[in-house]
């Protein structure tokens, strides 16, 4: 049974214009494979995989009765001092598809948790070893890490600060990586490489010993799919490893398959020592995020408390959620039977190549992509930002969603999309903006 929306007046709403939105509602009632449907019984194709969750596609029955079934058996369980199986092994399926020694999981209810997690491990990793004085961090301009204190302060993006001055201290941004040469680059664009010296310049300013670690979506996601340039990635390893800075990746977006590959650590062969990630971790279906890192920095944090103790004083009364791990692990048998990171990799020329063909559309500004992740960047019409929520209005009535910042549509449909349907989402955008 569907619950009805009697009013709409009491809910405030997250990133919404809220006044705009409650005067012409836009309400989904019901998901199947690539499919929405909205409350006037219209059909809308998932241009974004919700917000790059539903990597499965909507409505997967086995990851629905795995929660059901969990949620009859076992509903909730303390995280703190007891534990149950599903959590467990969820740990153990993560770091299977993690790169390298990234073998210890820490659960959280979201990406924004995930990242203000990683920043507690990265100062509890430093004071462990005797370098508490690695207070500061890294982060780029145009970056997203979630809406939490801790994430805000790495944040980049204007709008996601400037209401909330009293952030975290000691954050240091890098420059983005989106050169005007690079317009309309498909895959990773050649030059830019040397924007990572941005790290060594700010060891050189602060003290590289005063640097705790270094946070970078591998791919930006929300702010209009950046994709790093050839060798950039690699050369912030080679600056961390330097000076003993942690390198994390924000993988919230470019994890599970998106790029092709489990992570984008993976499809770049750059290996972080922290990695962030949620969204496709449950394809959506429950709220969760996760940590991982290297088994030395689990180690050294472990083993500098004394025995019988608690290591790391943090956690939520919903770490590890049985019905959201039961969601993870059904989420990923349905990842590997169906293969589709594999398929993601080989739909993806594919799908660039469509969505490329926008570019002789005159409101195209430029467009980006790697994977089946895609930002199409619209030429601005006024205010900054008011023709990209014009079109998202306009796209949903003819039966496309797409999530939108400011005037950029980012394009990342579910990983079971079919061939026709990037067709029908490109059809849409073009005939929308046109
Ligand atoms: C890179 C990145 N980090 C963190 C987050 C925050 O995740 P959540 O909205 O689950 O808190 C997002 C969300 O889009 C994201 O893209």
């Amino acid at each position: 049974m569907q619950y009805k929306a009697n009013t709409l007046e009491h809910q405030w709403m997250p990133f919404t214009a809220n006044r705009d939105f409650k005067a012409d509602p836009r309400l989904l009632v019901r998901g199947e494979g690539c499919y929405l449907w909205d409350h006037k019984g219209g059909k809308v194709i998932d241009g974004s995989a919700g917000l790059f969750c539903s990597a499965a596609g909507h409505g997967r029955q086995e990851i629905a009765d795995a929660v059901s079934r969990q949620l009859r058996e076992n509903d909730y369980v303390p995280p703190f001092q007891s534990g149950q199986p599903a959590s467990f092994e969820l740990a153990r399926r993560v770091a299977a598809l993690t790169p390298d020694d990234l073998n210890y999981v820490f659960f959280t209810n979201s990406g924004s948790e995930a990242v203000d997690t990683a920043l507690k491990v990265a100062m509890a990793y430093h004071r462990a070893r005797a370098e508490g004085q690695r207070t500061r961090f890294v982060s780029r301009e145009r970056a997203y890490h979630g809406v939490n204190i801790g994430g805000v302060s790495l944040s980049g993006m204007v709008k996601n600060r400037e209401s909330f001055t009293g952030v975290m201290p000691g954050v240091v941004c890098m420059r983005h990586t989106l050169l005007p040469e690079h317009r309309f680059t498909k895959g990773q664009p050649g030059t830019g490489a040397e924007l990572a010296d941005d790290l060594q310049r700010i060891c050189e300013m602060y003290g590289a010993t005063t640097i705790a670690a270094c946070f970078v979506e591998p791919i930006a996601g929300s702010t209009g799919c950046l994709v790093p340039p050839k060798g950039y990635l690699e050369r912030l390893r080679e600056i961390c490893d330097e000076h003993g800075i942690l390198l994390v990746f924000d993988e919230v977006i470019c994890g599970f398959g998106r790029l092709g590959h489990a992570f984008a650590a993976q499809a770049f062969g750059v290996v972080p020592d922290i990695m962030t990630m949620a969204k496709a971790l449950t394809n959506g279906a429950q709220p969760m995020g996760a940590v991982a890192v290297r088994d030395g920095i689990y180690e050294t944090i472990t083993e500098a408390a004394p025995e019988n103790t608690i290591e790391f004083f943090h956690g939520y009364t919903y770490s590890g959620h049985p019905a959201a791990c039961a969601a993870g692990l059904a989420a990923l048998d349905i990842y590997e039977a169906e293969g589709l990171f594999d398929r993601a990799a080989e739909l993806s020329p594919y799908f660039l190549d469509r969505v490329y063909e926008l570019q002789d559309v005159d409101a195209v500004a430029d467009i980006r992509g790697y994977g089946l992740l895609a930002g199409v960047e619209l030429k601005a019409d006024g205010a900054p930002g008011a023709r990209g929520a014009q079109t998202q209005k306009d796209l949903f009535w003819k039966g496309l969603h797409i999530k939108f910042t400011g005037d950029c549509g980012i394009v990342a449909p579910p990983l079971i999309v079919a061939k026709e349907q990037v067709d029908e989402i490109v059809g849409i955008l073009r005939d929308t903006l046109a």
